[in-house]
């Protein structure tokens, strides 16, 4: 087992290691006394591994009331968030007590959103049930559900108190959701380190998940404590999204996150090695390592209806818009461009 000691401004671990959701109670009795727990899943993860949580928390002393939402993006809303705090209250749940997150990001998500706003802020914890979740939304500390036209726009910065990834569950992922994952796993390796691309180029992630996951964390918990309120550095992990959200949008979401990132990335890699800010090397080594997981690598959508999406994005600043573009393996760098940029980078990561 890994520990990565998160050190934002509510200080927490993250452990990575085989077995931990058998022992989620005894691992949690370490940062939290026992106390009333609302473990909440979605109607995907509840039935695979929920009975096994409680019974570990329930062997460690925590009294476990579940709340089960059905799964998927369409749920992250404030009605699923109102229905999650309403079973805060029936369960009675105090200041003293917890939320327990067992699912993917949007569990993790919504239960840390209404954590960080439940009786002004309670304790949650975190068990990732997907390779995205585990290296992506469980650190960092950004909570949110969805408005109708805006993913994410309604949250707050609120950090768990523990996370347990037991990456043994990934085993019941379909090869398109652990992809999603993949994609992340290959951004850290551009945004931070080479040693991480030549391993996932070398190995079957699966036969490294410890390792891989660990590092990955590693990179994101570097980024986050530098910037724990998005300011500023924090841009860098959005290497490949800011054309990826815009693929992923147009496609009506039937593309995962993870393949419109992997179609985002080799965009900009493509755009940037176009205009000389990268070599050569960096295209042909991504697109094997991505398709050697079922990532798609090429954008099939007409560019002016990305840069239309694109243009609305969240991130766009008085017409300005930082981009992350790639320097070589390992190293990425946020360029500030007028947004109208944003179409010959399209145009050029396309053609
Ligand atoms: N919870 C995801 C993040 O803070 O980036």
């Amino acid at each position: 087992m890994t520990t990565v000691h998160i050190n934002t401004s509510h200080p927490y671990d993250i452990l990575i290691g085989s077995g931990l959701l058998d022992q989620a109670g005894e691992r949690m009795a370490q940062v939290i006394s026992p106390c009333k727990i609302l473990l909440v899943s979605d109607s995907n993860v509840a039935p695979l591994y929920a009975d096994r949580a409680e019974a570990s928390l329930k062997k460690a002393g925590y009294a476990v009331s579940r709340f089960v939402f059905p799964a998927g993006e369409a749920s992250k809303t404030i009605d699923t968030y109102i229905q999650l705090l309403e079973a805060c209250a029936c369960a009675e749940l105090s200041r003293s007590d917890a939320l327990v997150a067992l699912g993917g990001g949007v569990t993790g998500d919504m239960t840390g959103f209404a954590a960080a706003t439940y009786l002004r802020g309670i304790r949650f914890v975190q068990i990732p049930t997907s390779f995205l979740a585990a290296i992506d939304s469980s650190v960092g500390g950004k909570t949110a559900v969805d408005l109708k036209a805006k993913k994410n726009h309604v949250g707050a910065f609120w950090q768990p108190s523990l996370v347990l990834c037991d990456p043994d569950v990934f085993q019941t992922l379909s090869d398109a959701i652990f992809a999603d994952g993949v994609a992340e796993a290959v951004k850290y390796s551009m945004i931070a380190d080479a040693d991480l691309l030549t391993l996932l180029e070398q190995h079957r992630i699966e036969e490294d998940i410890e390792q891989v996951v660990t590092r990955c964390v590693e990179i994101k918990r570097d980024v986050v404590t530098e910037d724990e309120f998005e300011t500023g550095g924090r841009r860098i992990l959005n290497f490949g999204h800011t054309l990826g959200h815009a693929v992923e949008s147009y496609s009506d979401f039937s593309l995962t996150h993870g393949q419109a990132v992997a179609i985002g990335m080799m965009m900009i890699i493509r755009a940037s090695e176009k205009r000389g800010l990268c070599g050569s090397e960096i295209l042909p080594r991504m697109e094997a390592v991505l398709t050697s997981y079922g990532l798609p690598t090429v954008c099939p959508y007409p560019p002016k209806e990305l840069y239309k999406i694109a243009t609305g994005d969240k991130k766009r600043r008085g017409g300005r818009i930082g981009v992350v573009f790639p320097r070589q393996v390992g190293v990425c760098e946020i360029i500030d461009r007028p947004v109208e940029d944003l179409l010959a980078l399209i145009e050029e990561g396309i053609g």
